[in-house]
């Protein structure tokens, strides 16, 4: 696929794209009089019959597409225009197509963001394993964006960038555990470091995390021939970036991401069933989520520091594995029995959340495919997380919903909190029946003092069983996008105070 982002229609389209919501046409007031009178038939005849969402019909002797933007229930209406731009795309595909005109010189930044996101997501195939891959038809898109054209050539550079992390994050989840082992993780993690200006990398192998008393990897890892590691990389925008320059930013703010990095989980000792361990070359959706957004966070030189912590291991079956019923000591000291082999990713993250702490978090998201009672609560479309920090939940929220990925506030219910205690120890790795807010309130144990935290449960959303939205069976990319978002708004919040203060660094009253 290839985006051409143009003032005025070129002329060498051979289809022109209407996008539509309830019988009328978006973005286009260029019909001729007799066109929109055909138009008007088209859009009765696909309300009440016979023609379809998509439909390619000769209007005023122009191939036109007419997209409804408007039929899938619960969705908001930018994610209505993403499904109908990828819909549109997978069309012309197939159609073969050279080139497609769609008039967006009325549509908002936003809408515009919407409909290029759709159309990147048509274009993702992940078919490294096929025997045979298959050459898909290039299509063009001609954009037409009127007097909007520099500032949404703007928005299509950033969008391009976003939808490269996004493909990383799919593309590393995808492939199967034997070859994206945690060493092979941490071969991609420091490619990606080398080549993004601006990205450092720190990674901790085996002897190093239990020199150093990261004992979650160290016990999670053990049964594996394949060593676990901690990668920490860094990114400071607060000083380095351009933007940060002109912006004269000096927030405090450290913006840690924490990723569960399980390249595979067979449930150790407390094995897994069969049938839901295949899925599980995807428990290191966390690591891969926050790996893909500082690399377009550093890329986008967002004016605020950020750090990704990747914890990476294999729970495995092996001599050395595990035993329910052990006992080791966290980072933080706190003692933990390992009651249940398979909740394992809550004690990487012990030491994922205790690094965060030490490289100086202010605020930690961490990210993990970490129960089936998340996915059993809230399926694959919505994902469940948690705060100990009001304001930070409402950006999550504001955050997730400006990006089309939907967050449900659960609860840190300390009535559940004394079912984690244990006889011996101080802790155990099970909980009350509530599974997700168990798992929760376990990671609460570990997030450093005075702290703002939240934590985002995406065991639904980081993989499909079955083709959803805009995404085929498997990775979604769940969460690059809202992670972006965040650093952005942290980031622009910060700039704005810079701008509120007066020479001599004080505040200063702004009007409302
Ligand atoms: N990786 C799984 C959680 C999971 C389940 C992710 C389904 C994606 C889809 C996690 O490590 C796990 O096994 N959790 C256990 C915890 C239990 C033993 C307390 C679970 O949820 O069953
Ligand atoms: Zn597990
Ligand atoms: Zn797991």
């Amino acid at each position: 696929m290839k985006t051409n982002i143009v003032s005025t229609a070129t002329g060498k389209a051979n289809v022109s794209a209407l996008f539509f919501v309830k019988k009328s046409v978006q973005f286009s007031n260029v019909l001729s009089e007799n066109a929109e009178k055909q138009v008007e038939s088209v859009l009765n005849g696909m309300e009440d019959g016979p023609f379809e969402d998509l439909e390619l019909l000769e209007i005023d002797g122009q191939s036109t597409l007419f997209v409804n933007a408007a039929k899938e229930r619960g969705l908001s209406s930018l994610d209505h225009l993403r499904m109908a731009a990828f819909r549109l795309a997978k069309k012309a595909c197939k159609r073969q197509i050279p080139v497609v005109s769609i008039m967006l010189a009325d549509a908002a930044p936003e809408q515009f963001k919407s409909i290029l996101l759709g159309l990147h997501y048509a274009d993702y195939k992940f078919d490294a394993y096929k025997s045979k891959q298959k050459e898909a038809f290039q299509v063009t898109f001609e954009l037409v964006a009127g007097e909007h054209t520099a500032e949404f050539k703007k928005i299509a550079e950033e969008v391009a960038v976003e939808n490269k992390a996004i493909v990383l994050a799919k593309n590393l989840i995808n492939t199967s555990s034997s070859d994206l082992t945690p060493a092979e993780f941490v071969e991609n993690a420091n490619t990606i470091a080398k080549y993004t200006p601006g990205l450092s990398i720190k990674v901790r192998n085996m002897k190093q995390l239990e020199k150093e008393g990261f004992m979650g990897h160290v016990t999670v890892g053990k049964g594996s021939s394949h060593e676990p590691y901690m990668i920490t990389l860094s990114y400071d925008g607060s000083k380095s970036s351009k933007k940060a320059a002109k912006n004269a930013r000096t927030s405090a703010d450290h913006l840690v991401f924490v990723g569960k990095g399980l390249t595979f989980d067979t449930g150790g000792l407390c094995l897994k069933p069969p049938k839901s361990m295949p899925e599980m070359i995807s428990d290191m959706s966390g690591a891969a989520t926050v790996l893909a957004a500082i690399q377009a966070i550093a890329t986008l030189e967002l004016p605020i520091k950020v750090s990704a912590v990747c914890c990476l291991a294999e729970n495995a079956i092996g001599n050395k594995s595990v035993l329910p019923g052990d006992i080791f000591t966290a980072k933080n000291g706190k003692t933990v029995m390992v009651d249940n082999t398979d909740a394992e990713g809550r004690l990487v993250l012990s030491d994922g959340l205790a690094e965060a702490g030490l490289i100086g978090a202010t605020h930690i998201v961490d990210l993990a495919t970490l129960t089936g009672a998340m996915v059993r609560a809230l399926g694959y479309a919505v994902a469940g997380f948690f705060s100990n920090d009001d304001a930070l939940a409402l950006n999550v929220i504001n955050c997730g919903e400006a990006c089309c990925e939907k967050f449900w506030s659960m609860p840190l219910e300390e009535e559940y909190a004394d079912a984690l205690k244990d006889h011996f120890a101080d802790l155990k790795n099970t909980g009350s029946d509530a599974g997700a807010i168990a798992a929760a309130l376990f990671l609460q144990e570990f997030v450093p003092e005075d702290t703002a935290w939240t934590h985002w449960d995406i065991a639904g959303t980081a993989f499909v069983n079955k083709a959803w939205k805009y995404t085929e069976y498997g990775a979604t990319g769940f969460g690059v996008q809202t992670l972006i978002e965040l650093a952005r708004r942290m980031s622009s919040v910060a700039s704005e105070d810079a701008a509120n203060k007066d020479t001599d660094g004080e505040y200063v009253a702004v009007e409302a």
